[in-house]
């Protein structure tokens, strides 16, 4: 049997998902959401790509939570995107709702799944799922690492002028402007990034980087970007599905890890078969780890709003 995928919300960080998970044959399909129509349309418009660029899968569009029975992953795309002027946490009070929702339904029919939080405040809405879900902490996690340091290594090869191929890169902390790129552990094919690119130059990556989703915001205007965090959310389905065993910087449940407790955070993790398999706690400096506090004090007082709503 093909591996179940469910990404809940057809917008368009959704339907870009479903058509790379087609594109990689990555398993079958399901694309759910509350309006009519979209999803089936879009779901029928994917299938119909298929003859033409050669993927062999189940697509379905649907407004009912019951063709999502036993999926393996649930992607949890539904929820108000930002508008120019909005940070990620004016949304927590309605993706709140939606994410409670959803993953009340969702699990009900898939007790077996991991879920992938991808709605924002993202870090916030993580910790609610696994709350609501009451899945073992390895099997609910957040996406936005690999979006994040996607767009790091995509400023630093265009500063450099290099490959993005060659641009290795890890960032910790939550999906907010406090995110903390590491250059420590930032290398261009194998050789320290500040060979390449002088310290003032990379400050200003850094910056660029913690305020990348608000920089295609304030360009597209009427809504938020959608082919890097898809892309971001497949690299992890992919991992997951294939047990790759990859090294990728996730939202994941910490306790104790990095001196956090009881709180979803950006960590580099081993993502396989059974989700989270590994929290990695890297050696930091005393000023890397002051940036990787300052970022869990915002997410922390994201996580307490929400435990007043
Ligand atoms: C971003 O950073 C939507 O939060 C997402 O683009």
């Amino acid at each position: 049997m093909r591996p179940k995928i469910t990404i809940i919300g057809a917008g368009f960080v959704g339907s870009t998902s479903a058509h790379w998970i087609a594109s990689k044959e990555l398993g079958d399909v399901v694309l759910l959401d509350i309006v009519e129509g979209v999803p089936q349309g879009k779901g029928l418009d994917l299938l119909e790509a298929g003859p033409i660029e050669g993927f062999d899968v189940h697509i379905t569009g649907t407004n009912d939570y019951a063709d999502t029975a036993n999926s393996d992953i649930v992607v949890v795309t539904s929820g108000a995107p930002r508008k120019p002027g909005m940070s990620r946490e004016d949304l927590i009070k309605i993706n709140a709702d939606i994410t409670r929702d959803c993953i009340t339904k969702s699990v009900a029919l898939s007790p077996n799944a991991t879920i992938i939080m991808v709605n924002n405040p993202l870090d916030t809405m993580a910790y609610l799922a696994k709350q609501v879900s009451g899945l073992p902490k390895n099997r609910v996690l957040g996406q936005a690492g690999v979006l994040d340091s996607a767009r790091y290594r995509t400023f630093i090869a265009m500063e450099a002028g290099v490959s993005v191929e060659d641009v290795q890169a890890t960032l910790m902390g939550g999906h907010g402007d406090e995110m903390v790129p590491l250059p420590r552990f930032t290398t261009i094919g194998g050789i320290p990034v500040t060979e390449f690119i002088a310290q003032d130059r990379l400050d200003a990556i850094i910056q660029r980087t913690r305020k990348g989703g608000g920089e295609i915001v304030n360009l597209l205007k009427t809504g938020s970007a959608y082919y890097a965090p898809s892309a971001a959310t497949v690299q992890m389905v992919e991992a997951i599905i294939r047990d790759k065993k990859r090294v990728l910087p996730c939202a994941a449940y910490l306790e104790g890890e990095y001196g956090l407790n009881d709180i979803y955070f950006g960590v580099p993790v081993v993502l396989g078969a059974n989700g989270v398999e590994k929290i990695i706690e890297l050696s930091l400096t005393d000023a890397e780890m002051a940036e990787v506090k300052q970022s869990a004090e915002a997410v922390g007082g994201s996580i307490e709003t929400l435990k007043k709503l």
